[in-house]
């Protein structure tokens, strides 16, 4: 039997907080008071020792930064003890909220790099490039992913490559850096099979008169071609169908629900939006979980449905092995190395591999789904660029053939497309590591203060309000506006701030994939703009709960002109999909694919 998270957060930390009350009872022992009263001011001398020392703490830093040079960071008021009017904010920001929008709340007041304080945690909260790079790049060795934060997500991630450091973290990166190269992501078929599948289930759906949900189908799309890719054998999650709108008799049908990849989608999403609850609370989360671990379940569920993919792996090592050693020539070149027979080779230890992999398929699914979801949305919203998109589709590939990796160098429209996609919805809109020792954010612009950043301190870095800050990408940075990629603009905000642009991160935990998902967005979008015209959202689809609420139409930005409601996991979503319609382009244009 495990031990419950909340025993073994209180036999970590009990020890620790009853000391002070330990040495008061004993210093009182000498008082004559009763025994009750006794033990009552014992008790009090806990929350006595952390005032204390949070304030000796203030004393100290004030003092250490002072000798940098450096100011502290503004660190949030809160009318509430223990700042449990900011624990609130936060919650409801994360679970029903628009994205930074306490960020944005706070900004005017405290600027763009502040601290909240929860239960005495401090955690610091940027979306300054010059701090975000500090983190990210030039001061990478004294800013980790950190104890605390593997701890946290240690139930959804294990040990993977997201939530590990140093030797594991390297481990991890070198298995999986080889898969990304050049030569091997340059091979489309994978996508092309997949693509052409998804296209398949769309044309019949519509045809039938229903709308789709299109972050469904991507994320089966993506699901797929990971899948494929990686272990060289597809879930085959498409095979389940498309959903149904709520209003269709056909919708929640038991065959799609009951279907394994629903379950194991389910889960995957679960047990992402947990791991999210888990963040706000930060290391007192097992108190919040106290008898049972909310999360472990859920992965185990996903695990379950890889397992047979990983042991057909496991057992192909074992046969090459034997025939290794009965002295028979090894076939060479058979089959093609894949991330996974190659991490079987690397390792025996399947607890290691089962991370591994469900890391990457985190990666890889959740986030390039999310590109093409609000790609779509960002289509079906402006025609005019939906035009400009298909008009470079059709001079540079034409209606029917398959893109290559040639065609998308030539293609500087639809990259700048999704790149605008990606500036505006950052499929990850926040992260955050933890500083190692005491350090500074030097400042970055004229007029900026140093600031003070404390030894062992969360910094949470959202890259989706800095690529929405007008001082950094100019007056219109609300906009979608692909062109801003490409025209004076690019030379005016991004070629000498690179670091207002993060996507994929930077540094030496930028994304691996990033080359990858260009491609595969790139493929996916090109294959259906062969296939459709009249993108449209089909709200009479989309569900009630999951539209916008009236009060959003008083929020400044583009909260009041959201027509979904953006959802926040470890990844951006469209809360209850992205229902829309398309119309089919005449067939005889796209023979080949038709
Ligand atoms: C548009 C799609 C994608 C976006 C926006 C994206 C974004 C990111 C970001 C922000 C990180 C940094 C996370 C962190 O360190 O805290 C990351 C890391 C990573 N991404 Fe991606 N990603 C995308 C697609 C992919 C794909 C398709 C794959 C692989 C199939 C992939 C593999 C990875 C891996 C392995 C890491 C971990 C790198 C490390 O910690 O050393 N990504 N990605
Ligand atoms: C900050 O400035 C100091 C002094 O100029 C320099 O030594 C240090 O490397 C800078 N830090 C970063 C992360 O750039
Ligand atoms: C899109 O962004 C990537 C990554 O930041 C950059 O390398 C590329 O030049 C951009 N391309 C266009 C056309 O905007
Ligand atoms: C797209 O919509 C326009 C205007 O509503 C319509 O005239 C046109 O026929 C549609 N295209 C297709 C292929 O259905």
């Amino acid at each position: 039997m495990e031990v419950p998270p909340g025993i073994k957060y209180l036999a970590r930390t009990l020890p620790v907080a009853l000391l002070p009350c330990a040495l008061a009872f004993a210093s009182l022992l000498r008082v004559d008071l009763p025994l009750g009263a006794r033990i009552l001011l014992s008790l009090l001398a806990n929350p006595l020792s952390l005032f204390v020392s949070d304030w000796y703490q203030q004393v100290h830093e004030a003092r250490h930064a002072s000798s940098r040079g450096a100011e502290l960071i503004p660190v949030v008021r809160d009318s509430r003890p223990f700042g449990l009017g900011t624990l609130a904010k936060l919650r409801e920001s994360f679970r029903s909220g628009y994205p930074g929008d306490f960020i944005e709340d706070w900004r005017e007041e405290y600027g763009h790099t502040f601290m909240t304080k929860i239960f005495f945690d401090r955690v610091i909260t940027t979306t300054e490039p010059g701090h975000v790079k500090a983190i990210l790049a030039t001061d990478f060795d004294n800013f980790w992913k950190g104890p605390q934060e593997a701890q946290m997500s240690q139930s959804l991630l294990g040990y993977g490559i997201f939530n590990t450091d140093d030797e594991l973290w390297k481990f991890h990166r070198s298995i999986t850096r080889p898969f990304f190269s050049r030569e091997r992501i340059s091979d489309f078929d994978i996508f092309n099979h997949h693509s052409l599948a998804a296209l398949e289930l769309l044309k019949t759906r519509l045809a039938n008169g229903y709308a789709v949900d299109f972050q469904d189908l991507v994320s089966r799309f993506t699901l797929d071609s990971a899948t494929s890719y990686l272990f060289g054998k597809s879930i085959d999650s498409m095979s389940a169908g498309l959903p149904y709108p709520f209003s269709s008799p056909l919708a929640d049908s038991e065959a799609f629900v009951n279907h394994p990849s629903t379950t194991y989608v389910r889960s995957f999403v679960q047990s992402q939006l947990m791991t999210l609850e888990r963040a706000a609370l930060q290391k007192r989360w097992p108190l919040f979980e106290f008898w049972k671990d909310r999360i472990k379940p859920h992965r185990k569920v996903v695990d379950e449905f890889i397992e047979p993919i990983l042991n057909e792996a496991l057992e192909k090592k074992r046969q090459k092995k034997e025939t290794a050693a009965e002295g028979k020539t090894v076939e060479e070149g058979g089959e093609e190395e894949t991330f996974l027979s190659h991490l079987v080779e690397a390792t025996d230890n399947k607890e290691i591999i089962r991370d591994s992999i469900f890391n990457i398929l985190i990666a890889g699914r959740d986030t390039t789904a999310a590109t093409l979801t609000f790609a779509i949305y960002m289509l079906a919203e402006h025609r005019e660029i939906l035009a400009k998109l298909r008009a470079e589709i059709t001079e540079v590939i034409g209606s029917s053939r398959m893109p290559t990796y040639e065609d998308f160098r030539h293609m500087k429209y639809l990259r700048a497309f999704l790149n605008e996609t990606l500036r505006l919805y950052p499929p990850v809109p926040f992260d955050s590591r933890a500083s190692k020792q005491a350090t500074v954010f030097n400042a970055t612009r004229p007029g900026e203060k140093t600031l003070f950043v404390p030894a062992k301190t969360r910094v949470r870095y959202s890259v989706f309000v800095m690529h929405r800050r007008t001082d950094l990408w100019g007056p219109d940075a609300l906009q979608f506006d692909p062109d801003r990629f490409l025209d004076e603009r690019v030379r005016k905000y991004l070629t000498p701030n690179p670091f207002i642009f993060l996507p994929f991160n930077g540094g030496p935990r930028i994304c691996l994939g990033q080359q990858f998902a260009y491609h595969e967005a790139s493929f996916f979008l090109v294959r259906l703009l062969q296939s459709f015209t009249n993108i449209s959202l089909a709200p009479d689809a989309q569900p009630e709960e999951s539209k916008p609420p009236e009060s959003w139409k008083m929020r400044p930005g583009t909260q009041a002109n959201e027509k979904i409601q953006l959802g926040l996991h470890l990844t951006m979503y469209s809360k209850g999909g992205l229902w829309v319609r398309m119309d089919r382009l005449a067939p005889e244009t796209n023979s080949e694919i038709a």
